[in-house]
């Protein structure tokens, strides 16, 4: 910043002259909302034409794949670039290793052949982690009481794979396993998937903020412990650079800082350091506190594009939110939505 500009003071500077009415607020807002900033997560069930509610988000629905392919083509035709999936799985198909994970026959990748057949101009994320599918709830091989980093990141090469066979072309390890990016790039070229990008969950914390996912995914009442070996201490800051330096070395094509709102300071820290695409997830806990706060009437709706601005004057290139189509509704398709 320009020190000079402090000599000149009151009257020749008054703040309010730009403030002073909406098209002058509109010119000179420094940040904007497109809907091509926003990814849409779904959360995925079995059956047809199936939309189940999951009580701690309220307005968000787990979709059977017919519905979910519908909800896709929404999103695309509202002008949102990308959708990530996740699925719920039944009780009674998990195990302590996750194994249907790298079934090309489960969920997510039964839903990716769907909306690839349906040829919606769409990018498609999947997690790569094993807690939708294991018995204890973790993201990982728990034996002996310990999650297991190496026996872990062979499966999840498996599931990447199964993956990008099935048409994914994002590619989202959300585990924390140590080494996985690098495994899984290999993998992913070895087998000639060349454009299939990751998107790591490089600084990922072990916030309270996800247990509204866990119900959505069911994994709450399997969930045995705590996640704290391998996602990341929050008091810690400096660490998540060095999370997101090991990821980029590996191979990942873009990053992200998970949960979002707390969470500022490290995605405008990983954009000025690293100047990769940098992406925030405003996770399922943040959604919850937004949505109750709205619907009991004690904050308005324009808490949504105001978190949203946030992440974008922050840094992030993009945002992962459950708001994405309410948020992308209110645009036009020549217009953004901009600080009021
Ligand atoms: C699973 C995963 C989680 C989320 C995304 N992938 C939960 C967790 O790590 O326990 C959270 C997303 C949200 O809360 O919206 N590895």
């Amino acid at each position: 910043m320009n020190r000079d500009f402090f000599t000149r003071s009151y009257p020749a500077t008054r703040m309010r002259r730009l403030r002073s009415r909406a098209p002058l607020r509109r010119l000179v807002a420094e940040h904007h909302i497109r809907a091509e900033d926003l990814i849409l997560p779904i959360f995925l069930c079995e059956g047809a034409n199936v939309r189940s509610a999951i009580t701690s988000m309220p307005g968000i629905e787990r979709l059977g794949i017919d519905v979910a392919v519908d909800a896709v083509r929404e999103a695309a035709d509202l002008g949102i670039p990308a959708v990530a999936l996740f699925p719920q799985v039944e009780a009674s198909l998990r195990d302590d290793e996750g194994s249907l994970a790298t079934d090309g026959n489960n969920l997510v990748c039964r839903a990716l052949r769907e909306i690839r057949a349906s040829n919606i101009d769409v990018s498609v994320m999947c997690d790569v982690a094993l807690d939708p599918y294991t018995s204890h709830g973790h993201d990982g091989v728990l034996r002996d009481g310990r999650i297991h980093n190496d026996e872990t990141i062979e499966i999840l090469v498996r599931q990447a794979l199964v993956q990008a066979e099935s048409g994914c072309d994002i590619i989202a390890p959300s585990d924390m396993m140590d080494g996985r990016i690098g495994r899984i790039r290999n993998a992913l070229e070895e087998h000639g998937h060349h454009d299939v990008c990751i998107m790591s969950y490089a600084a990922k914390y072990a916030s309270a903020l996800y247990a509204p996912f866990r119900e959505a995914i069911g994994s709450d009442t399997h969930l045995r412990g705590d996640k704290r070996t391998y996602q990341m201490d929050f008091a810690n800051g400096d660490e998540a650079l060095w999370e997101v330096a090991l990821d980029i070395q590996e191979g990942a094509d873009m990053v992200m800082v998970k949960p979002g709102i707390l969470y500022l300071d490290i995605v405008r820290r990983v954009r000025e350091q690293f100047g990769m695409p940098t992406f925030a997830y405003q996770v399922s806990g943040e959604y919850a506190m937004i949505r109750n706060g709205i619907d009991a009437g004690y904050v308005s709706e324009s808490v949504i594009e105001e978190s949203l601005l946030a992440f974008k004057r922050a840094g992030a290139d993009g945002i992962l939110t459950y708001f994405a189509k309410d948020i992308a509704r209110g645009l036009s398709s020549t217009s953004t939505i901009k600080g009021k």
